[in-house]
């Protein structure tokens, strides 16, 4: 299952490049789907939920050539040849459901298995399927899977009950090949929901409104192959802030967009810690005062859900009280019962962690949970007293790219034990 062994590291210091959005990056490989034509992907990095995706698309019928090095991603799906997705990969990654848009669209019929629950919550897919049917699918759900069917899908008037990420990018990419005008109301606003939005437009699909709460799209008959570099992980580089923040260092991190980063940005700042855009990118020097800080998830552009776990490690030895609340994911407290057998002082109420700051953590045997959850523990071993082990590390793999190596490159002490 393979572990990390970290020592207490040291100040990090020294320049990090920041790869391409794993949330970016998944729905636009699944949108691919919806062209006979040729998809050229920039700056695909190569995570295990990737490798995943690229399953998926190989396991409808399509082609792809993943040059690794280069991180360059090339799809091609000339044709679909089954409406059934493999329960196997379904089951190793929920966002494998963001097949179900395209495929329903492309083909008119798809079949997916409800992707199951997983540590932070019990994740239901009811607003995609809401907005299909609203599409005109008919959709059966029996013996764990959902079964949607449409001649051809019509626009309609979609209101989200909840801004859902994934939600959004699932009818967006039904929506653009639908007869007719779509309008999603309430709709999530995160980059990556922009970012999917203009490799959309690229292919040829008519879109207005992305990055605000309603999305106008026009549907067209065919879509076009197109090229597409994805935008920086606003929550890697937020990782990696974190990561100088906890060691008391000094580090750069290249290929940001800052604008995606206020939330933690401004945070991180409240907390003490000093923060400078550069040429290509920002500048995070922790500063020898850390103030206690409130933190409370929302969608965006609200505080990240997906750096909660990050600046727990971060708070866990921060003077005073600090209170962060989740209201995003109804379990992503995960991280807190491994934080405090490193000798955290954390309460959980309700929906709310109280962290009330110690001098120092100290290591022992730990495992990630999650893979934000595996991230924040890696942070909190390279401050923490003496010598951490952390299990079950392929969470930590699905969405960080050569994470270990990139904080080897700055001073940290962590080696991946395989086995
Ligand atoms: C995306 O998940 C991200 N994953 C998550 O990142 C991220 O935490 C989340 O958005 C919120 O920002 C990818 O993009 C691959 P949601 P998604 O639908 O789309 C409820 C990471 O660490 N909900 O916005 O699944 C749901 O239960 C991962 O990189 C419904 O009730 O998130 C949750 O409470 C973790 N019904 C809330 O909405 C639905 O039909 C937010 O979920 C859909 C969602």
């Amino acid at each position: 299952m393979g572990k990390f062994v970290i020592e207490e590291s040291g100040r990090l210091r020294g320049k990090v490049r920041i790869s391409g959005s794993k949330n970016s990056v998944l729905p636009i490989i699944a949108a691919t789907l919806l062209t006979d034509e040729e998809c050229v992907i920039h700056d695909v990095p190569a995570l295990t939920d990737v490798l995943v995706m690229q399953n998926l698309i190989e396991d409808f019928g399509g082609t792809t050539k993943w040059d690794m090095a280069r991180e360059k991603l090339t799809v091609s799906v000339k044709s679909i040849t089954k409406t059934d997705a493999s329960y196997e990969l379904c089951a190793k990654m929920r966002a494998s459901f963001l097949a179900a848009g395209p495929v329903l669209a492309r083909l008119g019929e798809v079949k997916m298995s409800l992707p199951g629950g997983c540590a932070i919550g019990s994740r239901p897919v009811d607003l995609h399927i809401k907005g299909l049917a609203a599409l005109g699918a008919t959709i059966t759900q029996e013996h764990g899977y959902v079964h949607a069917k449409a001649r051809r899908l019509h626009g309609a008037n979609i209101y989200l009950d909840f801004p859902s990420v994934g939600a959004t990018e699932n009818i967006m990419m039904a929506a653009v090949l639908a007869k007719g005008q779509t309008i999603i109301q309430n709709c999530a606003v995160e980059p990556e929901i922009v970012d999917l939005s203009n490799f959309l437009t690229a292919m040829g699909a008519q879109i207005r409104g992305s990055g605000t709460d309603t999305i106008r799209i026009n549907g067209v008959e065919r879509l076009s192959g197109a090229t597409h570099t994805i935008i920086p992980d606003r929550i890697e580089a937020g990782t990696f802030m974190l990561a100088a923040t906890i060691t008391g260092g000094d580090v750069e991190l290249a290929n940001v967009v800052t604008d995606h980063l206020k939330p933690t940005m401004a945070k991180l700042r409240e907390a003490g810690v000093i923060i400078t855009e550069t040429d290509d990118g920002i500048r995070v020097e922790a500063s020898n005062t850390r103030r206690a800080i409130d933190i409370k998830t929302l969608p965006y552009p609200g505080f990240p859900t997906d750096m909660q776990a990050q600046f727990l490690s971060m708070l866990a030895t921060t003077p005073g009280t600090n209170i962060v609340t989740e209201t995003v994911f109804e379990n992503r407290f995960m991280h807190v019962p491994e934080l405090v057998r490193m000798g955290a002082d954390i309460k959980i109420d309700s929906r709310s962690a109280i962290i009330e700051g110690v001098p120092k953590l100290t290591g022992t045997q730990v495992k990630a949970t999650d893979l934000r959850a595996g991230a924040a523990l890696i942070l909190a071993a390279l401050a923490a007293q003496g010598v951490t082990e952390i299990h079950d590390i392929y969470h930590v793999d699905r969405g960080y790219f050569r994470f270990d190596e990139k904080l080897r490159s700055l001073g940290a002490k962590i080696l991946r034990i395989d086995g």
